[in-house]
């Protein structure tokens, strides 16, 4: 007979298993809380995330998170990849909690990093940035697309001599096929789709069906973040934010990386118009490989500015694609924030900018 004790996480929560004993609470989500866990048989630490499914919630959106919580578990049951957080069990308590274990990682996400560190070194920014093209680059290959790839869903950690990077989060991630075969505009009415702003590929905000380029086009923005602190697209309001991402201007690359050749990758990958952007992250990351990061360096203080951060994956609803993309309410910034407001089930982020490091091109 298995004797099953309970402590006050478990009580709290309405967990009850013989295999899990929870040890603490280690993050939260807009969509679940994650614990650090034991495993009992083997004594491992596990990561277990939780699905948030709050009784206030109407029949439909306990749907939609139910769906997106087996969504995550169906795609990264596909991927093994090192840079990739491996699925390991998945589970559901009387009906109504449901779980997945995770491996457990030991470190900090990409963006308490930045928020607490300031900008990573370069080289030390290549070598994260490369691991997660690695890690997005065997996704594509199994068919799966992350779209909400951002510091928050990259967790780092210093296993033996190096970091490690960890790709997390594929809540909101699809499949190619899926979207090959079956009409967008349906998928986008029964799920959560947009992602973040900051951090979306401009067909992504306009509700286009996503391909691995979007990915692609974030793990830009992302490796920009690394290396100067700041995010590549920030503004003063999400109006800004959104305007940015859709117009045609190319996205800004640091100064200091004129010259580099560096640049001209980013440019590539950085395309706004999908069909010209660089579209294989194998491709991309031996290409990647090949840069000398060693030849940027220095330190460049931008100066404060208040950030308006969109790290907040946006949930869409029947009907709100064809409000966000409309062009006239992208220009009125009030329309903008309210749609937002409704749309997000996160707390929206501000974020203090300033003092952060970059770097200056010498190659
Ligand atoms: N396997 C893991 N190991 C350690 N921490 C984790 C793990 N998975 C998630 N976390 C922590 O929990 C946070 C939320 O997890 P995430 O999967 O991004 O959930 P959400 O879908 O709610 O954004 C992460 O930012 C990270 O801090
Ligand atoms: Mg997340």
């Amino acid at each position: 007979m298995t004797i099953t004790t309970i402590n006050t996480l478990e009580a709290d929560l309405g967990f009850v298993s013989d295999a899990y004993r929870l040890v603490r609470k280690i993050g939260q989500g807009g969509f679940g809380q994650v614990y650090l866990a034991k495993q009992l048989n083997t004594n491992q630490d596990v990561a277990i995330k939780f699905l948030s499914v709050s009784s206030d919630f109407d029949e439909a959106k306990k749907k939609r998170y139910i769906e997106r919580f087996d969504r995550e578990t169906l795609l990264c049951s596909r991927l093994q990849h090192p840079n990739i957080v491996r699925l390991l069990d998945k589970g559901c308590c009387h009906d109504n909690l449901l779980y997945a274990v995770f491996e457990y990682v030991d470190g900090k996400t990409l963006k308490d990093t930045l928020a607490e560190s300031g900008a990573l070194l370069p080289l030390d920014a290549a070598a994260v940035m490369g691991q997660v093209l690695d890690a997005l680059a065997h996704a594509h290959e199994q068919g799966v697309i992350h779209r909400d790839v951002k510091p928050a869903n990259i967790m780092l950690t210093k296993v033996g001599a190096k970091i490690h990077a960890k790709v997390l989060d594929f809540g909101i991630g699809t499949l190619v096929n899926e979207v090959r075969q079956l009409d967008y505009k349906s998928i986008t009415l029964t799920r959560e789709t947009l992602g973040t702003p900051s951090y979306s590929a401009p067909e992504q905000l306009r509700g286009e069906p996503p391909t691995p380029k979007t990915d692609i086009y974030v793990w830009g923005l992302v490796f920009i973040e690394c290396l100067t602190g700041q995010a590549a697209i920030s503004g003063t309001s999400l109006a800004s934010v959104f305007h940015k991402q859709l117009s045609e201007s190319n996205v800004p690359l640091p100064a200091s990386l004129a010259g580099h050749s560096i640049s001209a990758l980013l440019r590539r990958v950085l395309n706004k118009k999908a069909g010209e952007r660089a579209s294989d992250a194998a491709e991309l990351y031996h290409e990647f490989h090949q840069l000398n990061f060693s030849t940027l360096v220095g330190e460049l203080n931008q100066p404060p500015e208040r950030h308006f951060s969109t790290d907040n994956t946006l949930v869409v609803q029947p009907g709100d694609n064809e409000t966000l993309i409309n062009e006239t309410l992208i220009n009125d910034s009030s329309a903008v924030q309210a749609t937002y407001a409704s749309l997000t089930e996160r707390k929206a982020n501000y974020r203090t900018g300033g003092g952060a490091k970059c770097y200056c091109s010498r190659g």
